[in-house]
């Protein structure tokens, strides 16, 4: 984990413009400027998935363990359909980390597997919030670590543009 990603997972709450759930104290993420990538399909994406992801946090108290599993399955479903949103955009735009980019998403989604299996078998709050914090970090080093490094290549895209039609072509061969 980088000192960025790491700085932002030690945020106090108001940074976050939220506080913390009083029962489970878990921290929401909010959202920040700072996380746009400038593409409005994926930023739409990233902020639902926070979203999301900061709703599960409230469940952590309210909801019965059935419903805390479901919760967790429905954010990584979101998750699955975001990384596949978020590859063809990266492939039309030729992105030449895309491959890294996709072995990464996999990565992710076994992790979210592990913890939807922990989650369908959590007994307790103490369970549920400890799931739900590595839920978080997870969704905050992905959008920080990786997706930033997109929001470059769209930069770049965008001002050299005979380059990036290059790269297109060699994603494609
Ligand atoms: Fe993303």
């Amino acid at each position: 984990m980088d000192s960025r990603t790491n700085r932002l997972l030690q945020r106090d709450d108001t940074q976050f413009g939220g506080r913390p759930d009083e029962a489970s104290n878990l921290k929401p993420i909010g959202w920040l400027k700072s996380l746009e990538t400038g593409n409005v399909k994926i930023d739409s994406e990233h902020r639902a998935l926070v979203a999301q992801c900061d709703a599960l946090s409230r469940f952590v108290t309210d909801l019965p363990p059935q419903g805390f599993g479901i919760a967790v399955a429905e954010l990584k479903s979101a998750m699955a359909s975001h990384f596949v949103s978020e590859a063809k955009v990266l492939l039309s735009t030729g992105f030449e980390r895309v491959h890294a980019r996709r072995r990464e998403h996999k990565k992710i989604l076994a992790q979210m597997e592990e913890l939807l299996v922990k989650a369908e078998r959590a007994k307790n709050m103490a369970e549920h919030t400890e799931i739900v914090r590595a839920i978080r970090n997870l969704l905050i080093e992905t959008m920080i670590r990786h997706d930033l490094d997109f929001k470059s290549h769209l930069e770049f895209v965008a001002e050299y543009p005979l380059v990036a039609a290059r790269g297109r072509r060699r994603n494609q061969a």
